[in-house]
């Protein structure tokens, strides 16, 4: 990144490290359900659990790149950890745009849920549990 860049660098610094397409052990998963786990072919991806059916999907909230898998499943969504705003993480809808006194404002919350719907779901990766671990298919 150019030292002048606008954006700050993104630093993972509780991060799984997958083994080739093996992810994580269910069993690792910590109570919140999810943890960031860096893959040689697709870089660091939100992985975790959600209603008994295993997802890993882009790491980077769409709203302030809050990292997702820093976040917390809750009703079957992966929430972000800045704002809550959730996530299908069968298809990376946002179902929930930002919460809060500030970004929570309904029209603004709205406005960034079809934006990123419309042009920035998350990626989604395919992947089932084999032998415990949660791995990309
Ligand atoms: S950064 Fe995720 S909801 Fe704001």
């Amino acid at each position: 990144m150019a030292p002048d860049s606008p954006i700050p660098e993104v630093v993972h610094d509780r991060v799984v490290q997958a083994q080739g397409p093996r992810l994580v052990a269910v069993a690792e998963l910590p109570a919140d359900g999810v943890v960031e786990v860096r893959t040689e072919a697709h870089g660091v991806l939100a992985v975790g659990m959600a209603e008994g059916r295993p997802f890993a999907v882009s790491n980077l909230c769409r709203h302030q790149f809050a990292k997702l898998g820093q976040g917390q499943v809750r009703d079957g969504c992966l929430e972000c950890p800045w704002h809550r705003a959730r996530y299908d993480v069968t298809d990376g809808t946002m179902v929930r745009g930002p919460q809060g006194r500030l970004f929570g404002f309904k029209p603004y919350s709205r406005a960034i849920q079809g934006y990123t719907n419309a042009a920035f779901k998350l990626k989604t990766f395919p992947v089932a549990v084999v032998e415990g671990a949660i791995v990309l298919t």
